[in-house]
């Protein structure tokens, strides 16, 4: 073990409970983590001790209040190698910073003709926005095709690329449904070739691997703290700077102007004019405290015991008849989709849960990759820094409860 998963294990008060007389088994990271008590704590100290409006008044409460705030831009872009601080826009979850890019940048630059090219892959957040992007400027959308493995055919996408005016490309770093991690820098050089922006949806990448934004060399990504031990109803979209400049606001108000008459506003500088509005503020502060927490652990050990996790659930899942998982083998983002013959997901969910092991079931999101791998759902164990071995093995006795109880015994 590359991490020691006991002493993680002792920050998270809400892995020690019993589910239906079962201790917990939390496999639905992908869909939000848990929080450990430092980000709890980081709430707790805020509204007890500091609780104040950020960037406005200049008593001493407020002047704590912005520091916190601010401060956890400044771990943010540390924490993912953006040049500055200043590139880091807050937002409430992983949508929000696509739907930026899309009506702040896609809708005043593409019209009829131009082309958006993104995948089969994606999720909804990462898909409809471009859908709403396309109808509402006439430009087209087109679909890298999707191998069988699970992985983007690169060959598609170059043909794309080279039927000419592409103006966006957007796709996920990581998929979270196949777990597939996509050639990131590949797919964004060649896409710049083409004189294309590229928009990375980073929510199932930034919470697991090592990420330097400068090598993605991507235009925009968007990540969401909840999904990295960070409190709901926090996000980020990072951006190159000359495009956020350049970018009008999608939220107007308090906080995002530099100057205002009646007759008209002018726009306060990169990130504020994006952040129209009293902020998130306890929730950001926390969230810096989870940003703290990743990097003490390390990212690379992060990675590193996801990959462990996912081989060793990869080699126990394939061992159960009847059983299928969805995408490659690696690499591949901590989780697994599964299907097992004869047990429809949602029954397969709620026998898990008398177990005490908590998976996903449904489309994730993701209704067109499940036309296009023709099922109705299913099942998704995802890990995260607290999981063990053992919860594995856990999951993977469930699973034969549930066959048994089914009826379709190996
Ligand atoms: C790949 C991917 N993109 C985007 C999102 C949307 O994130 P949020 O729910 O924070 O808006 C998710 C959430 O599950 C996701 O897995």
């Amino acid at each position: 073990m590359t991490l020691d998963v006991a002493r993680i294990r002792q920050d998270f008060p809400i892995l020690h409970q019993e589910m239906n007389g079962h201790p917990l088994v939390y496999l639905d990271n992908a869909a939000t983590t848990q929080k450990p008590r430092q980000v709890i704590q980081a709430l707790v100290d805020y509204y007890e001790g500091y609780n104040a409006n950020v960037h406005r008044g200049i008593h001493t409460l407020a002047e704590r209040a912005t520091e916190g705030f601010e401060g956890a831009r400044v771990k943010i872009a540390r924490f993912i190698g953006s040049p500055t601080p200043e590139q880091v826009v807050f937002t409430r979850n992983g949508s929000e910073g696509l739907n930026i890019v899309a009506y702040g940048w896609a809708r005043r630059r593409l019209g009829p003709g131009d082309v958006i090219i993104t995948s089969g892959m994606e999720h909804h957040s990462n898909l409809i926005p471009w859908q709403q992007t396309a109808l509402a400027t006439g430009a087209t959308l087109k679909f890298i095709d999707l191998d069988q493995d699970g992985t983007l055919n690169q060959e598609s996408y170059d043909r794309l690329l080279s039927e000419g005016g592409v103006k966006l490309v957007a796709f996920s770093v990581a998929s979270n449904v196949l777990g597939t991690i996509n050639p990131v820098t590949d797919m964004v050089a060649k896409a710049h070739a083409a004189g294309a922006k590229v928009a990375l949806d980073a929510v199932q990448a930034v919470p697991h691997m090592p990420v330097d934004v400068k090598a993605w060399d991507a235009d925009f990504i968007s990540v969401a703290g909840h999904k990295m031990l960070g409190p709901t109803g926090t996000g980020f979209l990072w951006g190159k700077m000359d495009l956020l400049e350049e970018m009008e606001p999608t939220y107007f108000g308090g906080s995002m102007i530099s100057e205002v008459h009646l007759s008209g506003a002018k726009w306060a500088d990169v990130p504020a004019k994006f952040e129209a509005g009293t902020p998130n503020i306890a929730d950001f502060i926390a969230f810096g405290a989870a940003v703290d927490y990743l990097s003490a652990i390390g990212m690379e050990n992060v990675y590193k015991h996801e990959k462990a996790l996912t081989e060793y659930a990869w080699q126990k899942l394939h061992a159960i008849e009847g059983m299928r998982t969805f995408g490659p083998r690696q690499p591949r983002a901590g989780l697994i989709s599964f299907d097992v013959e004869g047990i429809h997901p949602h029954d397969m969910s709620a026998v898990l849960n008398e177990y005490g092991v908590a998976i996903r079931v449904g489309h994730h999101c993701a209704q067109p990759l499940m036309e296009i791998l023709d099922v109705p759902a299913t099942n998704r164990a995802s890990f995260y820094i607290y999981n063990t071995m053992e919860e594995v093995d856990r999951l993977v006795d469930a699973l034969l409860h549930a066959k048994e109880f089914f009826g379709y015994v190996a």
